[in-house]
């Protein structure tokens, strides 16, 4: 957990507004129902200043948890792009996580949203590796939780959806309560689906697979940044669910996300994977930092600068 550090500046509602003011009412719609889309997005120093990494995909992923769950955000691709550009700005850090969220505001209550008022607030505050520093370096402890993912008849996995975190909280909690660093989470048919913020790949004999995106899976942008990294530097690569014993198995784990970045996972449930060495995971996490820090001139195109 982080306790979060007030910065200069929100985004709400179309426009800055100073950090004590981005306030909303204790009655507000997606407060009670959970009506409320979100992402997670950093931004990083680089040689060229500040950039913040796939910007544009996640904002996509913003738009379209928006239109799954048929909610009017009021703000197109292109104005979002400026309001995130303009908020990293002001607000002058260079390592920054950016949390964009759109919910149904103060007017009305019941269940049905569709006549509420849609707010959209950006903020952004210093987050150091979700993991940890040493859990980055070293490994973490994770556990199979006794939860499991919603079926995607339930609720809709595409989506970023708050909903969704009530589970991925119920899975991390009791991982923190048994004294493991992260869970992870089968999927309703047995299968292995991904951590409660993360996107997870296993490592057999040099070649990775991570679960595909119908095993419901939030279809993380680091996993996409990470197959894509992997494919070009020929590592053999394929899209497979797996099983829980086949955790215990692996001679490398990871996780990907936003927050986490690459983080391996050196133990699952008592066992230590593999002999604790993770050679692929670290070829991968220096690509993937070369990446997000502008060292890769193929890739520039996953930067949008902020001329910080
Ligand atoms: C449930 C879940 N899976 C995977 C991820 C990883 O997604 P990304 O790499 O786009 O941050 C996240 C983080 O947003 C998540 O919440």
């Amino acid at each position: 957990m982080v306790a979060i550090q007030a910065q200069k500046k929100i985004w709400l509602d179309g426009g800055l507004v100073d950090w004590e003011a981005a306030t909303t009412h204790v009655l507000s719609h997606g407060l009670h129902y959970a009506y409320a889309v979100f992402e997670g997005i950093r931004c990083h120093r680089t040689p060229e200043g500040t950039a913040v990494f796939r910007l544009r995909e996640h904002l996509e992923r913003f738009l379209a948890s928006a239109t799954i769950y048929r909610m009017k955000v009021g703000y197109d691709l292109e104005a979002l792009v400026r309001a995130v550009v303009e908020l990293v700005h002001a607000n002058g850090d260079p390592e920054a996580y950016i949390r964009p969220i759109a919910f149904s505001g103060y007017g009305e209550m019941g269940l049905d949203p569709t006549h509420s008022k849609v707010r959209v607030a950006i903020g952004l505050w210093p987050w150091g590796a979700y993991l940890g520093d040493v859990g980055n370096h070293h490994g973490i402890r994770a556990t199979v939780s006794s939860w499991t993912r919603p079926d995607s008849r339930a609720l809709p996995l595409q989506a970023k959806g708050s909903a969704n975190y009530a589970n991925s909280a119920l899975a991390k909690m009791e991982a923190s309560a048994a004294g493991y660093d992260e869970a992870i989470l089968l999927n309703s048919a047995g299968m292995v689906a991904e951590g409660p913020g993360e996107n997870i790949f296993r490592v057999k004999h040099g070649i990775i697979s991570t679960p595909p995106a119908s095993s419901g899976i939030l279809r993380g942008i680091t996993r996409d940044t990470v197959l894509e990294l992997a494919r070009e530097s020929g590592i053999e690569l394929n899209r497979v669910d797996f099983t829980r014993e086949e955790l215990f198995t692996a001679d490398e784990l990871f996780f990907t996300g936003t927050a986490a970045g690459v983080t391996p996972i050196r133990e699952v449930d008592g066992r230590p994977v593999g002999n604790g060495e993770h050679p692929v995971t670290k070829r991968i996490q220096d690509l993937y930092e070369d990446a997000i820090r502008g060292r890769l001139p193929q890739h520039r195109g996953w930067l949008t600068f902020t001329g910080g």
